[in-house]
């Protein structure tokens, strides 16, 4: 029998402080006007000053578990995409799974830039087919604001902050993930970097007083790769599914441009409102984008059972990825019982006190014992 990976549960996490495009223009040379018009941005979400990309992951995927309606400790998998992690080690997808209580669930972190989630969907399907995962919880998550350049025009009016994700379980049924595609060009990768605070460049007080810190993008050829890439993969996913142009529901691509999602299905031959489009009110959120853009397409009834959705998003590396979904899960979910929403509630509680207990725990043995 074949296993494939089905998604049965989404959730998504929008900070609240929302910054417009009027709001940039108090602080860079630019206007609403230019802003709207290159690129469809109206709006974006920023993180508080507690907030993280691990605690915004966190709110999401609890969305997620709640609509599987599935234990933490079910989990065996937790991948967060991300460009913007906690710390460079250890993994957010290990801060994820210590505030779930996760204790089955292996983590690891996916660096593909904005094609990071889609990366970790084709992934997590590949091995939920292996027969040794049942449950992987897929994040994209990303903190963009913190390493954004509020003095620079043609990058800080393009990004937001957000989280998505998406439980994918094994299931013996026809349908979930079909087909996957994922690529890159490294020799493309200086279009869209971080110059330091890696290994080539280690923060130094020079780094950070030349602004190295802050992401650095050439657009225009970023936007030439997008535009060529988004349509190839697409048309490769299906292909690959042995499904055609005609038989798609919805694409939800990566939410940067809303002249790079036109232009693509355009060059697919399919009309715009089989595209779906969120980027007015959210900006670019990276490896988020598109799991957030899933939850609003089912909040909007945009998605339905037996549909074929294909994910496909395009960013540094340079990556690109697709994959090609025929929609499983029965939709209008149910709301959750009052006693399922105590369960959680106390489910996660439970997983602060046992983080606690096992750093108290780890504190004692380091106190009281010898080498
Ligand atoms: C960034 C992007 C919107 C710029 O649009 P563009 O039409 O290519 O604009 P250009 O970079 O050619 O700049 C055009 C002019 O606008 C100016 N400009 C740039 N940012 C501006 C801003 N925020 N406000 C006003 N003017 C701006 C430039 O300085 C330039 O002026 P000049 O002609 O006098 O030199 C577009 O290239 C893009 O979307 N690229 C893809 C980016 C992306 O998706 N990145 C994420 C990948 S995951």
């Amino acid at each position: 029998m074949t296993v494939q990976a089905h998604i049965v549960g989404w959730g998504k996490y929008i900070p609240e402080r929302v910054l417009t495009n009027d709001d940039l223009t108090h602080m860079v040379d630019t206007s609403d006007e230019w802003i709207r018009t290159r690129t469809g941005i109206v709006e974006r979400h920023i993180v508080a000053e507690d907030e993280s990309t691990a605690t915004m992951a966190i709110e999401a995927a609890h969305e997620a578990l709640e609509i599987a309606t599935l234990r933490p400790t079910d989990l065996n998998l937790i991948i967060v995409a991300t460009a913007t992690p906690d710390h460079l080690f250890p993994a957010t997808a290990c801060l994820v799974q210590d505030a779930l209580g996760a204790t089955q669930a292996a983590c690891f972190d996916l660096a593909a830039g904005c094609s990071g989630f889609v990366y970790g969907v084709g992934l997590a399907a590949d091995l939920i087919s292996t027969g040794n995962y049942v449950n992987a919880l897929v994040i994209g998550a990303e903190t963009l604001t913190r390493i954004t350049d509020w003095d620079d025009r043609a990058t800080c009016v393009l990004f937001g902050d957000g989280a998505g994700a998406v439980i994918l379980q094994a299931n013996g049924s026809d349908g979930g993930v079909l087909s996957s595609v994922l690529g890159a060009d490294g020799s493309g990768g200086d279009l869209l970097y971080l110059p330091a605070g890696g290994s080539r460049q280690p923060a130094s007080h020079q780094t950070v007083s030349e602004g190295l810190h802050y992401l650095k993008m050439k657009g225009r050829e970023v936007f030439r790769f997008a535009v060529r890439a988004m349509p190839a993969a697409t048309r490769l996913v299906l292909e690959k599914a042995g499904l055609t142009v005609e038989d798609l529901s919805l694409i939800i691509p990566h939410q940067a441009n809303y002249r790079i999602t036109d232009a693509s299905a355009k060059a697919l031959g399919i009309s715009k409102d089989k595209v779906f489009s969120n980027v007015d009110r959210y900006g670019n959120t990276s490896a988020a984008s598109i799991p957030i853009a899933l939850c609003e397409a089912v909040e909007q009834d945009r998605i339905h059972r037996d549909d074929l959705v294909v994910f496909v998003g395009f960013g540094a590396g340079l990556t690109w990825a697709a994959a090609a979904v025929r929609w499983s899960a029965p939709l209008p979910t149910a709301p959750l019982t009052r006693r399922k929403k105590i369960w959680y509630a106390l489910s996660y509680r439970y997983a602060a006190l046992r983080s606690l207990v096992r750093r108290f725990v780890r504190w004692l043995v380091a106190r009281f014992t010898r080498e």
